[in-house]
């Protein structure tokens, strides 16, 4: 059964501390910070946690690395390149340290649970002071503290014991006032065999219904628009509770919550997406018709190699259903290319099915080995330029399929979220329920508001209107 500590907010004393600290470390009148996640929206979400803490210790944010006095990375260990990217970028972090010996560089996020990148970074990366995992964020405030009174390099990781713990009241610095992310569940119990998520971010576990509304609610109140609740499957949402409580109903209790915005949420794993869940997007008001649904894989064999729990026929059924009901539905996924012993027979049945699902859009990958998972056992004799050929096939296949949808858009009206952004003068950028780019032109104050734009054209995925009605 899993714990919720309701009690963490970093203790005010720590934070006192750091403040005071930092106040007199800071090169300005005030300490700043960059922070930069890498990865999924989930790290997103744990980035604005640990920028909340550091707004609470007194740090302004910036830009710009070299004018900071705190640099922090929060990591991605999906992909290797996602790694090397990492490490690429913290080798550059030598001369900034050179530059300002008293910036503190600190690392976190989910390479920094494998205990090898750990021992990378003390090795060959020394001015790196702080290094902490995804299970110990609620103690950052301490282990800053730690890093700046100690005189030594801190490390830590969390224990087993994390795995099941919950850490409410943490404060959260937003980065946008139309968009935000809701974390409704932490870890991942399947272990697909290519996986590192697992390893990285624990078993799974839910916060109450009660945490996500009053979250939920408070964001509606703020003005937020488009809120996504995120988790690494969130159809298991609730199974662990005192009370279990199915993600389908979790939506349609914050769908009753009155205002005026959108729900999303990912991830969804085919082998827990249930008929109730497609019922409920389809009678929800809030509920945006956008399901990102990766399948990985368009072939049985893989699937199972994968050990993904469901196959192609199962997964076409749930597209099917999930059309039937809900006709302007929009359907993302990931797929992965190049799976070790992967054919290319194999591999066009992956084709085959981007080609019958039609989906708006594609994330596609091609397969990286990662440390500790089964998959990275397994022999892998095609070779990587024959995979990067697989991988241009079936991108070029989903570009025919997004160009054909985006042609489809034209002539219709859509409910567009304006941006807070916009890219030129007088022009605005928005996006679609089913989450595509509309361009259209129309005064900056509609930006953060729903408005009804006719599509007039559309060009590489990017669907251009013009304003037929604004709403409030
Ligand atoms: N929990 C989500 C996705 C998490 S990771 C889910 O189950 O769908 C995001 C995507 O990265 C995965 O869907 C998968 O397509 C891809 N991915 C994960 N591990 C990978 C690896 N070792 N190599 C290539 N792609 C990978
Ligand atoms: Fe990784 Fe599979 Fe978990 Fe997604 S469901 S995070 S792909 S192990
Ligand atoms: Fe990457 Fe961790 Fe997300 S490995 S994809 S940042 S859960």
């Amino acid at each position: 059964m899993q714990e919720i500590n309701h009690s963490v907010r970093g203790s005010e004393a720590v934070m006192d501390d750091v403040a005071q600290i930092m106040k007199i470390r800071a090169r300005g009148e005030r300490p700043m910070a960059y922070v930069h996640s890498y990865g999924c929206q989930q790290n997103v979400a744990d980035g604005e946690k640990i920028k909340g803490f550091l707004e609470e210790m007194g740090f302004g944010f910036t830009e710009d690395p070299e004018e900071a006095d705190f640099i922090l990375f929060n990591t991605c260990a999906v992909r290797e390149h996602a790694e090397d990217r990492v490490f690429g970028n913290v080798g550059a972090l030598k001369n900034t340290k050179r530059r300002h010996p008293s910036v503190i560089i600190a690392l976190c996020g989910c390479m920094m649970e494998q205990e090898h990148v750990a021992e990378r970074i003390r090795r060959s990366y020394p001015y790196v002071s702080l290094v902490f995992g995804t299970h110990v964020i609620h103690r950052f405030p301490e282990l800053l503290l730690e890093t700046l009174t100690s005189g030594k390099r801190v490390f830590s990781r969390g224990d087993e014991s994390e795995d099941r713990v919950i850490h409410e009241g943490l404060p959260i610095h937003r980065d946008g006032s139309v968009k935000a992310w809701v974390t409704v569940m932490y870890g991942c119990n399947n272990f697909c065999s290519y996986c590192i998520v697992p390893y990285v971010r624990g078993r799974e576990r839910s916060r109450t219904p009660e945490a996500v509304e009053e979250e939920f609610a408070a964001l509606v109140r703020a003005g937020y628009k488009d809120i996504t609740l995120l988790g690494q499957n969130v159809n298991s949402y609730g199974k662990t509770l005192e009370h279990p409580v199915s993600f389908a109903e979790l939506l349609r209790r914050l769908d009753r919550i009155p205002g005026d915005y959108r729900i999303r949420f990912m991830t969804s794993h085919p082998k827990d997406a249930t008929h109730e869940l497609i019922d409920t997007i389809a009678q929800g008001t809030h509920i945006s018709h956008h399901l990102h649904l990766p399948f990985q894989s368009g072939n049985d064999r893989i699937l199972r190699e994968m050990n993904r729990h469901y196959d192609r026929a199962k997964y076409l059924d749930l597209i099917r259903y999930a059309k039937e009901k809900i006709p302007d539905l929009s359907l993302t996924s990931d797929v992965i290319v190049g799976f070790p012993g992967e054919t290319y027979e194999e591999f066009l049945d992956t084709v085959s099915l981007v080609r019958e699902v039609e989906f708006t859009s594609l994330f596609t990958f091609i397969y990286s080995p990662r440390r500790g998972t089964r998959a990275a056992e397994m022999d892998d004799p095609v070779p990587a330029q024959e995979k990067s050929r697989w991988f241009q096939e079936l991108c070029a296949a989903q570009e025919e399929i997004a160009a054909k949808r985006c042609q489809a858009a034209v002539g219709t009206v859509q409910r567009v979220l304006v941006e807070e952004e916009g890219k030129q003068e007088g022009m605005l950028s928005g996006r679609t329920d089913g989450n595509v780019v509309v361009d259209f032109p129309g005064p900056r104050e509609l930006a953060g508001s729903f408005a009804d734009v006719k599509i007039t054209a559309a060009r590489n995925w990017i669907l251009t209107g013009e304003l037929v009605s604004r709403q409030q």
